[in-house]
This record gives C-alpha cells, sequence and structure tokens, in this order.
C-alpha cells in the first residue's frame, strides 16, 4: 500500500514512514521530482518558481501508488473538550454536496481512529501556515503516549454541535458525524456528514462571502507541505466573457 505520507520504496520512500531516503540515481528526489541521471531540467530543492519544468516528455510508467496530490493535510480533533486528540490527515477529502459529505480515512492503529470509532464524531480544522509545525508533529506522535495537543501550546473549545472539539488556532472548523465506515485496506474510510461550519470572522467579507484566500492555507505534496499562494484563474474563468478597464463586461 501506498501513501505519501508513508511512501514505499518505488515513490521515494522507505516502507518505514517519516524517515529520510538518500536519492540514487534516477529515483525520485526529496522534492518529489524525478531525477534523471543527468539532473537536466528537474526543480531544485530551492523550488523557485522559475525553476518549475514546463516542457514534458513522454511519460514512463512509476509504479503504482497512491500519488495523487496536492491534498490537504487537516488536523482532525476528537474526543471531548475536556480529553481532547488531535492528528493528521491526508486522505480526506469532500464526497458530496448534498448534503454535504466528507471523508477521513484512518488507520486502525490510530489512537484517533479508537475514539472516532467510539464517539461517531470528529472535527476537521483546515491547516494555515501558522499551524504547519504542529500538523507535522501532531501526524508523527501519538495521543496514545502523550498529550499532543497541551505540548504544543494548542487549545480546543466547544463545538456548538458536537462533542469533538474544534481547534482554537485554525480558523476553519468542520464538525462532522460519522454516517459510514468502509474497511479497504490499510485504512477504514470514515465517510461523514458535515453538520457544522465554524468560521473565525476575518475570514468573512463585508458582503458576507467567506475568503479562504486570507487564511494562509496549506496543501501536503508527496510529502512536503507548500504555502498556497499566486491565484491562477477563479471558477469558469476560461469561459467567462474578457473583461476591460473597470471590470466592465464587454456584452
Ligand atoms: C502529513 C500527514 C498526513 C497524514 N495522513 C494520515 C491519514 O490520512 N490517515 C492516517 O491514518 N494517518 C495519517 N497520518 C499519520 C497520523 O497522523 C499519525 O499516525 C498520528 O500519530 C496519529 O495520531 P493518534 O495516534 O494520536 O491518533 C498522517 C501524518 C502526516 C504527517
Amino acid at each position: 500500500m501506498t501513501e505519501s505520507y508513508d511512501k514505499p520504496k518505488a515513490l521515494g520512500g522507505k516502507s518505514k514512514p517519516y524517515r529520510k531516503q538518500k536519492p540514487r540515481g534516477a529515483k525520485p528526489a526529496k522534492n518529489g521530482c524525478v531525477k534523471p541521471e543527468s539532473g537536466k531540467g528537474v526543480r531544485q530543492r530551492e523550488d523557485t518558481a522559475e525553476a518549475v519544468i514546463t516542457g514534458f516528455s513522454p511519460k514512463q510508467p512509476f509504479g503504482i501508488g497512491a500519488v495523487l496530490s496536492p491534498v490537504p493535510a487537516v488536523i482532525v480533533s476528537c474526543g471531548s473538550v475536556e480529553a481532547p486528540n488531535a492528528m493528521t490527515a491526508a486522505w480526506t477529502g469532500t464526497v458530496n454536496t448534498i448534503p454535504p459529505k466528507l471523508y477521513i480515512s484512518l488507520r486502525k492503529e490510530r489512537y484517533s481512529y479508537e475514539i472516532i470509532k467510539a464517539t461517531g464524531e470528529f472535527v476537521v480544522n483546515l491547516t494555515t501556515r501558522e499551524l504547519v509545525r504542529a500538523a507535522d508533529y501532531l501526524g508523527v506522535r501519538s495521543g496514545r503516549n502523550e498529550d499532543k495537543l497541551s505540548n504544543l501550546g494548542l487549545s480546543v473549545s466547544p463545538s456548538p454541535k458536537l462533542g469533538a472539539p474544534m481547534l482554537d488556532k485554525s480558523p476553519v472548523s468542520i464538525e462532522c458525524r460519522v454516517d459510514k465506515i468502509i474497511p479497504l485496506g490499510s485504512h477504514d474510510m470514515f465517510i461523514a456528514d458535515i453538520v457544522g461550519v465554524n468560521v473565525s470572522p476575518e475570514l468573512i467579507d463585508e458582503s458576507g462571502r467567506l475568503r479562504l484566500d486570507r487564511a494562509g492555507l496549506i496543501a501536503y505534496c508527496h510529502g512536503e507541505y507548500y504555502a498556497l499562494g499566486e491565484k491562477l484563474g477563479s471558477f469558469g474563468y476560461s469561459v467567462r466573457k474578457k473583461q476591460h478597464g473597470h471590470g466592465k463586461k464587454i456584452k
């Protein structure tokens, strides 16, 4: 089974999670890019926008694995305000709009798995730049052995609809009630109903619009965390009529 937070050898990781591996020959480099022997045409670790490859040669098979990228790396809080726990999850996403549903996929050995299975509740807290180090920590240490949130100095608050707490430092906390658990293999998929969305007022503009662009959200890509940055377009912009001057539409 392949996970980019627990990468198999073929995809640039070791069978043991979180260990670094020296790139060899034509194997994937640490930055997730395939490094040909010549090293030519490769985005270097400095990660400058200029160094991104723009033209690609025909593809070659590269094993089988969970390489879909980028994905979120959210902080899942669970338990209660008195006894909270949190872990990081990259295997998460929206699965339905009406009614709104999302999933998280968890390995059975996670401490959070036990809690969420027993309570049927969890909160997905979006990760910001400010929280990224904490997210990493919450993803490599277990609440079975320590009070991770206290050790990180992170506080939680009661959720309006659930017993599972919200993480105060995250500006968006999504309350989820488990609907179905689907065993898939390495992970069980928890499909949940979104029963509440809680947003810090700084992210709601004068017209009541949610401004996630102001949140400093992060993404996770093949073992590395990235800040979301440059906006490239907006939904439907490819077919929208061109605008001139002061945003006036040309009919
Ligand atoms: C970026 C990142 C993403 C992760 N994604 C998942 C995931 O989707 N599912 C999972 O079961 N574990 C995932 N993990 C591993 C858990 O977060 C980790 O095992 C954690 O220690 C579990 O905490 P707990 O035992 O307190 O529940 C991820 C770890 C990191 C660093």
